[in-house]
Protein backbone atom coordinates (compact mmCIF):
# COMPACT_ATOMS: atom_id res chain seq x y z
CA UNK A 1 0.00 0.00 0.00
CA UNK A 2 1.11 3.34 -1.00
CA UNK A 3 1.33 6.19 2.35
CA UNK A 4 -0.15 9.86 1.20
CA UNK A 5 3.24 11.03 0.59
CA UNK A 6 3.94 8.33 -2.10
CA UNK A 7 0.71 8.61 -3.39
CA UNK A 8 0.87 12.25 -3.94
CA UNK A 9 4.41 12.14 -5.52
CA UNK A 10 3.45 9.47 -7.85
CA UNK A 11 0.42 11.44 -9.26
CA UNK A 12 2.77 14.25 -9.69
CA UNK A 13 4.89 13.03 -11.41
CA UNK A 14 2.67 11.42 -13.54
CA UNK A 15 1.07 14.78 -14.19
CA UNK A 16 4.60 16.57 -14.82
CA UNK A 17 5.40 13.58 -17.21
CA UNK A 18 2.10 14.14 -19.17
CA UNK A 19 2.64 18.06 -18.88
CA UNK A 20 6.31 18.12 -19.92
CA UNK A 21 6.57 20.15 -17.29
CA UNK A 22 10.49 18.51 -15.70
CA UNK A 23 10.99 16.92 -12.83
CA UNK A 24 12.03 18.54 -9.74
CA UNK A 25 14.48 17.86 -6.81
CA UNK A 26 11.18 17.08 -4.43
CA UNK A 27 10.45 14.23 -6.01
CA UNK A 28 13.75 12.67 -5.08
CA UNK A 29 14.23 10.50 -2.34
CA UNK A 30 15.99 12.81 0.19
CA UNK A 31 18.20 10.76 1.95
CA UNK A 32 19.71 9.14 -1.09
CA UNK A 33 19.59 12.63 -3.19
CA UNK A 34 21.60 14.06 -0.74
CA UNK A 35 24.71 11.97 -0.48
CA UNK A 36 27.99 12.26 -1.44
CA UNK A 37 28.41 13.18 -5.25
CA UNK A 38 30.56 11.18 -7.08
CA UNK A 39 28.64 11.12 -10.47
CA UNK A 40 29.03 14.15 -12.15
CA UNK A 41 26.43 15.36 -14.88
CA UNK A 42 27.67 17.50 -17.88
CA UNK A 43 25.43 20.22 -19.07
CA UNK A 44 22.52 18.50 -21.22
CA UNK A 45 22.70 19.24 -24.39
CA UNK A 46 20.29 18.56 -26.55
CA UNK A 47 21.62 15.01 -27.73
CA UNK A 48 22.32 13.78 -24.19
CA UNK A 49 18.42 14.68 -23.01
CA UNK A 50 17.45 12.38 -26.33
CA UNK A 51 19.87 10.00 -24.76
CA UNK A 52 19.09 10.30 -21.61
CA UNK A 53 15.38 10.15 -22.67
CA UNK A 54 15.92 7.25 -24.59
CA UNK A 55 17.15 5.03 -21.59
CA UNK A 56 14.65 6.61 -18.89
CA UNK A 57 11.77 7.62 -20.33
CA UNK A 58 10.14 8.27 -16.87
CA UNK A 59 12.96 11.69 -16.67
CA UNK A 60 11.35 14.93 -18.17
CA UNK A 61 14.25 16.80 -18.82
CA UNK A 62 15.09 20.58 -20.38
CA UNK A 63 18.63 21.95 -21.16
CA UNK A 64 18.61 23.64 -17.53
CA UNK A 65 20.39 23.31 -14.95
CA UNK A 66 17.78 22.57 -12.68
CA UNK A 67 17.13 19.14 -15.10
CA UNK A 68 21.05 18.65 -15.02
CA UNK A 69 20.97 18.80 -11.37
CA UNK A 70 17.62 16.43 -10.85
CA UNK A 71 19.41 13.97 -13.49
CA UNK A 72 22.86 14.21 -11.75
CA UNK A 73 21.17 13.33 -8.48
CA UNK A 74 19.40 10.64 -9.85
CA UNK A 75 21.70 8.56 -11.07
CA UNK A 76 24.25 9.02 -8.26
CA UNK A 77 21.50 8.13 -5.77
CA UNK A 78 20.75 5.10 -7.18
CA UNK A 79 24.19 4.34 -7.52
CA UNK A 80 24.27 4.95 -3.78
CA UNK A 81 20.91 2.61 -3.24
CA UNK A 82 22.88 -0.04 -5.11
CA UNK A 83 25.94 0.58 -2.58
CA UNK A 84 24.02 0.99 0.19
CA UNK A 85 22.65 -2.55 -0.17
CA UNK A 86 25.89 -4.04 -1.10
CA UNK A 87 28.02 -2.23 1.37
CA UNK A 88 29.15 -5.78 3.34
CA UNK A 89 29.94 -7.21 0.19
CA UNK A 90 31.79 -4.97 -1.45
CA UNK A 91 33.37 -3.50 1.63
CA UNK A 92 35.29 -7.09 1.74
CA UNK A 93 36.04 -7.77 -1.84
CA UNK A 94 39.66 -7.24 -3.01
CA UNK A 95 39.21 -4.66 -6.22
CA UNK A 96 37.90 -7.08 -8.75
CA UNK A 97 40.66 -7.82 -11.89
CA UNK A 98 37.66 -7.69 -14.56
CA UNK A 99 34.57 -6.27 -13.99
CA UNK A 100 31.45 -6.80 -16.95
CA UNK A 101 28.41 -4.55 -16.90
CA UNK A 102 25.84 -5.92 -18.89
CA UNK A 103 23.33 -2.68 -20.01
CA UNK A 104 25.45 0.15 -18.68
CA UNK A 105 23.14 2.99 -20.02
CA UNK A 106 24.94 6.29 -19.13
CA UNK A 107 27.41 4.85 -17.06
CA UNK A 108 26.15 5.91 -13.77
CA UNK A 109 27.79 2.20 -11.89
CA UNK A 110 31.24 2.39 -13.30
CA UNK A 111 31.37 5.94 -12.62
CA UNK A 112 30.66 5.49 -8.49
CA UNK A 113 32.27 2.03 -8.13
CA UNK A 114 35.90 3.44 -9.87
CA UNK A 115 35.07 7.01 -7.66
CA UNK A 116 33.58 5.48 -4.57
CA UNK A 117 35.57 2.08 -4.41
CA UNK A 118 38.68 3.63 -5.38
CA UNK A 119 38.93 0.54 -7.98
CA UNK A 120 41.26 2.56 -10.21
CA UNK A 121 42.63 -0.68 -11.65
CA UNK A 122 39.91 -2.65 -12.64
CA UNK A 123 39.31 -3.14 -16.44
CA UNK A 124 36.05 -2.58 -16.94
CA UNK A 125 34.14 -4.01 -20.13
CA UNK A 126 30.95 -2.04 -20.84
CA UNK A 127 28.19 -4.34 -23.01
CA UNK A 128 25.99 -1.89 -24.57
CA UNK A 129 24.51 -1.16 -27.96
CA UNK A 130 22.86 2.30 -29.76
CA UNK A 131 19.45 1.86 -30.61
CA UNK A 132 16.05 3.70 -30.04
CA UNK A 133 13.69 0.88 -29.57
CA UNK A 134 13.03 1.05 -25.70
CA UNK A 135 11.15 -1.61 -24.71
CA UNK A 136 10.67 -2.26 -20.91
CA UNK A 137 8.87 -5.50 -20.31
CA UNK A 138 9.15 -6.89 -16.61
CA UNK A 139 11.24 -10.13 -16.99
CA UNK A 140 10.08 -10.77 -20.28
CA UNK A 141 11.73 -13.22 -23.02
CA UNK A 142 15.47 -11.90 -24.25
CA UNK A 143 15.04 -10.07 -27.62
CA UNK A 144 17.82 -8.62 -29.44
CA UNK A 145 15.90 -5.35 -30.68
CA UNK A 146 15.61 -4.24 -26.97
CA UNK A 147 18.46 -1.73 -26.99
CA UNK A 148 18.08 2.11 -25.90
CA UNK A 149 21.86 2.79 -25.61
CA UNK A 150 23.99 5.37 -27.26
CA UNK A 151 27.28 4.86 -26.99
CA UNK A 152 28.69 7.98 -28.15
CA UNK A 153 26.86 9.60 -24.84
CA UNK A 154 28.11 7.05 -22.94
CA UNK A 155 31.65 7.83 -23.82
CA UNK A 156 30.94 11.69 -23.01
CA UNK A 157 29.59 10.94 -20.04
CA UNK A 158 32.55 9.02 -18.73
CA UNK A 159 35.25 11.42 -20.05
CA UNK A 160 32.98 14.29 -18.12
CA UNK A 161 34.12 11.93 -14.67
CA UNK A 162 37.72 11.63 -15.81
CA UNK A 163 36.75 7.74 -16.13
CA UNK A 164 39.16 5.51 -18.07
CA UNK A 165 39.86 2.38 -18.62
CA UNK A 166 36.88 1.07 -19.66
CA UNK A 167 36.52 -1.36 -22.99
CA UNK A 168 32.91 -0.64 -24.81
CA UNK A 169 31.74 -3.87 -26.70
CA UNK A 170 29.23 -3.24 -29.02
CA UNK A 171 26.27 -5.72 -28.36
CA UNK A 172 25.64 -5.64 -32.18
CA UNK A 173 28.92 -6.33 -33.20
CA UNK A 174 28.88 -9.18 -30.81
CA UNK A 175 25.84 -10.57 -32.18
CA UNK A 176 24.35 -10.32 -28.91
CA UNK A 177 25.93 -13.07 -27.33
CA UNK A 178 27.49 -12.20 -23.91
CA UNK A 179 29.30 -15.60 -24.02
CA UNK A 180 31.61 -14.01 -27.24
CA UNK A 181 32.98 -11.21 -24.54
CA UNK A 182 36.90 -11.83 -22.99
CA UNK A 183 35.78 -13.20 -20.04
CA UNK A 184 35.98 -14.55 -17.70
CA UNK A 185 34.91 -11.90 -14.83
CA UNK A 186 35.40 -11.50 -11.29
CA UNK A 187 32.29 -8.99 -11.16
CA UNK A 188 29.22 -9.31 -13.41
CA UNK A 189 26.19 -6.78 -13.40
CA UNK A 190 23.38 -5.36 -14.64
CA UNK A 191 21.39 -2.74 -12.78
CA UNK A 192 17.57 -2.33 -14.31
CA UNK A 193 18.79 -4.73 -17.00
CA UNK A 194 19.11 -8.28 -17.48
CA UNK A 195 16.80 -10.11 -14.49
CA UNK A 196 14.82 -7.22 -14.45
CA UNK A 197 13.51 -6.37 -17.89
CA UNK A 198 14.80 -9.44 -19.77
CA UNK A 199 14.93 -12.96 -17.98
CA UNK A 200 17.82 -13.59 -16.71
CA UNK A 201 17.01 -17.42 -17.45
CA UNK A 202 17.38 -16.39 -20.80
CA UNK A 203 20.64 -15.24 -20.76
CA UNK A 204 22.23 -17.45 -18.26
CA UNK A 205 23.96 -20.35 -19.81
CA UNK A 206 25.65 -17.43 -21.58
CA UNK A 207 26.37 -15.36 -18.83
CA UNK A 208 27.78 -18.67 -16.66
CA UNK A 209 30.36 -18.94 -19.27
CA UNK A 210 32.09 -15.77 -18.21
CA UNK A 211 32.57 -16.78 -14.35
CA UNK A 212 35.07 -18.50 -12.78
CA UNK A 213 34.35 -20.49 -8.73
CA UNK A 214 35.04 -17.45 -7.31
CA UNK A 215 33.07 -14.72 -9.50
CA UNK A 216 29.95 -12.55 -7.81
CA UNK A 217 27.24 -11.76 -10.15
CA UNK A 218 24.62 -9.29 -9.44
CA UNK A 219 21.42 -8.22 -10.94
CA UNK A 220 18.33 -5.95 -10.23
CA UNK A 221 14.95 -8.04 -9.79
CA UNK A 222 11.98 -7.47 -9.15
CA UNK A 223 9.53 -8.72 -6.24
CA UNK A 224 7.89 -11.62 -8.27
CA UNK A 225 11.32 -13.04 -9.46
CA UNK A 226 11.56 -16.56 -8.47
CA UNK A 227 14.75 -18.93 -9.67
CA UNK A 228 15.14 -20.81 -12.50
CA UNK A 229 16.70 -24.39 -11.86
CA UNK A 230 20.35 -23.34 -12.57
CA UNK A 231 20.37 -20.75 -10.33
CA UNK A 232 17.92 -22.19 -7.55
CA UNK A 233 20.98 -24.95 -7.89
CA UNK A 234 23.93 -21.92 -6.92
CA UNK A 235 24.64 -20.10 -3.77
CA UNK A 236 22.44 -16.77 -4.23
CA UNK A 237 20.92 -14.06 -2.02
CA UNK A 238 18.57 -11.03 -2.17
CA UNK A 239 19.48 -7.84 -0.52
CA UNK A 240 16.70 -4.81 -0.11
CA UNK A 241 17.25 -1.96 -2.75
CA UNK A 242 15.76 1.54 -2.07
CA UNK A 243 14.41 3.31 -5.14
CA UNK A 244 15.96 7.03 -5.61
CA UNK A 245 12.22 7.90 -7.04
CA UNK A 246 10.50 8.71 -3.55
CA UNK A 247 7.19 7.39 -5.03
CA UNK A 248 8.83 3.79 -5.89
CA UNK A 249 8.96 0.89 -3.92
CA UNK A 250 12.46 -0.76 -2.93
CA UNK A 251 13.36 -3.63 -4.98
CA UNK A 252 15.57 -6.06 -4.64
CA UNK A 253 19.15 -6.97 -5.88
CA UNK A 254 19.67 -10.91 -5.94
CA UNK A 255 23.65 -11.72 -5.27
CA UNK A 256 24.72 -15.24 -7.11
CA UNK A 257 28.33 -16.43 -7.02
CA UNK A 258 29.42 -20.43 -7.20
CA UNK A 259 31.24 -19.93 -4.33
CA UNK A 260 28.95 -19.80 -1.17
CA UNK A 261 31.57 -18.49 0.80
CA UNK A 262 31.98 -15.40 -0.90
CA UNK A 263 28.10 -14.16 -0.43
CA UNK A 264 28.78 -14.76 3.67
CA UNK A 265 29.32 -11.22 4.25
CA UNK A 266 25.59 -10.47 3.59
CA UNK A 267 24.60 -13.15 5.85
CA UNK A 268 26.17 -11.87 8.79
CA UNK A 269 24.88 -8.28 7.66
CA UNK A 270 21.27 -9.01 8.58
C1 LIG B 1 16.80 0.56 -17.86
S1 LIG B 1 18.31 0.73 -18.70
C2 LIG B 1 19.43 0.58 -17.33
C3 LIG B 1 20.69 1.36 -17.52
C4 LIG B 1 21.67 1.32 -16.36
N1 LIG B 1 22.06 -0.04 -16.03
C5 LIG B 1 21.11 2.01 -15.15
O1 LIG B 1 20.70 1.32 -14.20
O2 LIG B 1 21.07 3.24 -15.14
C6 LIG B 1 18.48 -0.84 -19.54
C7 LIG B 1 19.76 -0.94 -20.38
O3 LIG B 1 19.84 -2.27 -20.91
C8 LIG B 1 20.23 -2.20 -22.27
N2 LIG B 1 19.69 -3.39 -22.97
C9 LIG B 1 18.62 -3.45 -23.77
N3 LIG B 1 18.48 -4.69 -24.27
C10 LIG B 1 19.49 -5.43 -23.76
C11 LIG B 1 19.89 -6.79 -23.93
N4 LIG B 1 19.22 -7.64 -24.71
N5 LIG B 1 21.00 -7.21 -23.30
C12 LIG B 1 21.69 -6.36 -22.50
N6 LIG B 1 21.37 -5.05 -22.29
C13 LIG B 1 20.27 -4.59 -22.93
C14 LIG B 1 19.61 -0.90 -22.78
O4 LIG B 1 20.24 -0.45 -23.97
C15 LIG B 1 19.77 0.02 -21.57
O5 LIG B 1 21.00 0.69 -21.58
Amino acid sequence: MLGPRQLWLRLRTELAKRIGSGHKLEELSASLAGKELFFEAPPLTRELIRAIKAITPQFSLHGDEESRRVWELSQNGSSWAEYDALAPLLETIAEPRKVLEIGPGMGRSVVFLRKKMGWSKAEFHLYEADGDARKYPLNAPRSSDSFCGDLASLELVLAHNGVTGCSLFDAHALGYRLDRLPGPYDLVYSFYGVGFHWSLADFWSEIRTLLTEQSIAIFTVHHTFEPFSELAAMPHRYVRCQRILAKDRPLRLLVVSPDASRLSPLDRAR
